[in-house]
């Protein structure tokens, strides 16, 4: 199927790495230019000659989007790379720091990961409307968590940041009416990442599962992530989705929420 995506431009936040970085291989195999963005410049760097080699469009813009400064920095280069902007897939973030439970008072760390999960996406949200507003076509895609709508408890920030991001991404789908510009949110469920794994590799050393990953995935699934497809995600898995929601074949798709997480949590609407 032809998504119809050459020539268009993205920039990708957090594409230095895991999920970021196969939705930046996809889209570029799609014949989009990529702007691939971290806070370390040699692993974006990386990323970007990789896809260069591969024969695809790329560049780089570093900062870190906890900041405004940062923020403006990406937006700024992001815009003069390929001249102008039509895709912006708000994916950087994370749960890395020590998980935040209810158990504290960690009112700092609060702050820290909405600056990480929340303003930095609201921040390029605003840079980039007026870029975006003139191309009379355009995508914001916000990559979110299960946890948004279904939280736990543990990494309780991280879930609620997640959830504002989900929220501002209806209002920007009201703010947007008409422009061509639709904004819609992927919700991934647990995907195979370092940062997952050695989290996994962890929890099945507490439980004696070995170091076998397919035996760690295994029981993951059964005692820790339960879901009817029967396997954590692959990140290809979500770039798969984000290309879909980026191609003009999904004009007519604004403002929803796409669970890509197995059917974790299934929902009839
Ligand atoms: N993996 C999962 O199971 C899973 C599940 C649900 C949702 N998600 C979401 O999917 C997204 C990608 O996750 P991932 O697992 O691929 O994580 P990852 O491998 O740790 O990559 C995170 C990316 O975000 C960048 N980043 C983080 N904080 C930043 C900041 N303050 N400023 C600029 N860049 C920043 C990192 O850049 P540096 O190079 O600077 O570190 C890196 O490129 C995240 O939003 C995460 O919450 C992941």
């Amino acid at each position: 199927m032809d998504l119809k995506l050459q020539r268009k431009r993205a920039l990708i936040t957090g594409s230095s790495s895991g999920i970021g970085q196969a939705i930046a291989r996809t889209l570029a195999l799609e014949g989009v230019s990529v702007v691939i963005h971290g806070r370390d410049r040699k692993r974006a760097e990386h990323v970007s000659e990789e896809i260069t080699t591969a024969g695809g469009k790329a560049t780089v813009a570093v900062g870190d989007l906890s900041t405004e400064s940062g923020s403006r920095q990406v937006a700024q280069a992001s815009v003069a790379a390929f001249g102008g902007l039509d895709i912006l897939v708000n994916n950087a973030g994370g749960a890395d720091r020590a998980p935040i439970t209810w158990e504290g008072e960690n009112f700092d760390e609060w702050a820290e990961s909405f600056q990480q999960n929340f303003f930095s996406a609201v921040r390029l949200a605003s840079l980039l409307l007026p870029e975006l507003r003139t191309n009379g076509w355009g995508r914001i895609i916000q990559i979110t968590t299960g946890w948004a709508s279904h939280p736990e408890n543990v990494a309780v920030d991280y879930a609620a940041a997640k959830a504002a991001v989900s929220n501002t991404s209806a209002s920007l789908t009201r703010a947007l009416a008409g422009t061509g510009v639709t904004v819609n949110n992927i919700s991934p469920g647990p995907i195979v990442t370092p940062a997952l794994e050695r989290t996994m590799r962890g929890i099945a050393a507490q439980r004696g599962w070995g170091d076998e990953w397919p035996e760690i995935e295994r029981r993951a699934v059964a005692e820790i992530v339960p879901n009817s497809v029967g396997r954590m995600g692959h990140v290809e898995d979500i770039a798969n989705a984000v290309a879909f929601l980026a191609s003009p074949l999904a004009d007519y798709i604004d403002g929803a929420t796409l669970r890509v997480d197995g059917g974790r949590i299934p929902s009839t609407f």
